[in-house]
């Protein structure tokens, strides 16, 4: 069922509670990339025109329910009021008398950011009296947080008990975007997953497999994969405890007649370090004493080959350690390549994002996604709270 935006209700004078994903890097008080900050410009600047009066959610990183400094928002805010070119004030939490009173003496067009919602416990307990404290900021909820959409937590789902939730702009374009990989993608479609752990992206390979027509594995993870297949991997990462679920994956390929395509050859290096000697070997051949850092020319070009087939491509994970030097090639031509497809084309994840900003290619993916995890549960089909809980279009 199509969800109700900020289109569809009238904004002005409204306290809007509005949850945004503001869980940007940070390189202490210095944000790396503001993408998800931009992201949100267009519902901000639509609710400020229509006299709503914002109230700005959001978590940053794992405080864990406790205070961290270094976790703070206000670098955020700074960064939020050079972009609108507007006042942010940034409270010193986000529940409590202050807040209520700075909410209430709030004018249409205005906005304030809450404190990190991750500095109360209850936040991602999805406490019901934190909720509706939350709650009880807006007349309504608008959800223009889509990277935190997979988390059950009161900011993100639980304040919909309370007023009701409106999806932003940003939401509506990655549903819209996600939901055409989801619902009709072109055929072939093909899915390329990397990152580091098998552990971390299981049940995704595992549903992906039902979805797409091929699916590619690189980066640590394919390593897994390799020591299944009965390779010694050396000193590469791998996650022995796995190696079954490797081979019910594989299996489940076979059975289901889906490629599934791993790295053919590899850089291997002593240590993920700039400027240490590399060599390319095949899966068999990795050395005792080295590593796999990223996929060989070879593998590129086998992948290159599948991905130049494909009509719909989404893209999550690295091939292999991008951020050093001497193991990016991989990840960097996988990025070119699915810059090349002639069909839809998403990339999520931070480190994949990065990755195609790196490629120069990022303008020719049709769709960048702002979220990493939600993304992936998006395609896998899975419901997302954060968007479950808004109001359905009549
Ligand atoms: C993300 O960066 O993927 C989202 O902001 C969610 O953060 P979390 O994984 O800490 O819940």
């Amino acid at each position: 069922m199509p969800k109700a935006t900020i289109r569809d209700v009238d904004l002005a004078d409204k306290r809007c509670f509005c949850r945004v994903d503001y869980n940007v890097p940070m390189k202490g008080t210095e944000i790396t990339d503001d993408t998800r900050i931009k992201a949100s410009l267009p519902t901000i600047k639509y609710l400020m025109d229509q006299g709503a009066k914002i109230v700005l959610a959001t978590h940053l990183g794992r405080p864990k329910g406790k205070v961290v400094d270094s976790l703070r928002l206000d670098p955020v805010a700074l960064r939020l009021s050079q972009l609108l070119d507007a006042e942010v004030r940034k409270l010193d939490d986000c529940i409590g008398d202050e807040v209520e009173q700075a909410v209430t003496g709030m004018k249409p067009g205005e906005l304030v950011l809450l404190e990190n919602v991750r500095f109360h416990l209850e936040e991602e307990k999805n406490h019901r009296e934190f909720a509706r404290k939350l709650a009880s900021l807006g007349d309504i909820f608008v959800n223009d947080a889509f990277g935190t959409a997979h988390r059950a937590h009161a900011s993100t789902a639980g304040v919909a008990e309370f007023i009701p939730g409106y999806a932003g702009f940003l939401m509506e374009k990655e549903i819209n975007a996600l939901g055409t990989l989801l619902l009709s993608p072109g055929r072939p479609f093909v899915a390329v997953i990397g990152g580091a752990k098998v552990s971390d992206k299981l049940g995704v390979l595992e549903s992906l497999l039902d979805r797409v027509d091929s699916l590619i594995i690189g980066g640590g993870m394919a390593n897994t994969f390799l020591l299944a297949q009965g390779h010694n991997m050396g000193k590469s990462l791998v996650e022995p405890d796995k190696v079954d679920a490797a081979l019910r994956i594989m299996e489940k390929a076979t059975d289901s007649g889906k490629k599934l395509l791993l790295p053919c050859d590899l850089v291997v290096a002593h240590a993920p370090e700039p400027g240490v000697p590399v060599k390319v070997v095949e899966p068999d051949g990795v050395p005792g004493d080295m590593m796999a850092l990223d996929i060989g020319p070879e593998t590129r070009k086998v992948f290159a080959e599948e991905l130049a087939q494909a009509r719909a491509v989404f893209w999550n994970g690295p091939m292999g350690v991008f951020e050093v030097e001497p193991f990016r090639g991989g990840t960097l031509e996988i990025a070119a390549s699915i810059a090349h497809v002639d069909g839809f084309t998403v990339v999520g994840g931070g480190d994949s994002l990065a990755a195609v900003e790196m490629s120069g290619y990022a303008g020719e993916i049709s769709h960048l996604s702002t979220g990493g995890g939600a993304s992936l549960e998006f395609v896998e089909g899975k419901r997302l709270p954060g968007i479950e809980c808004l109001v359905d279009r009549a």
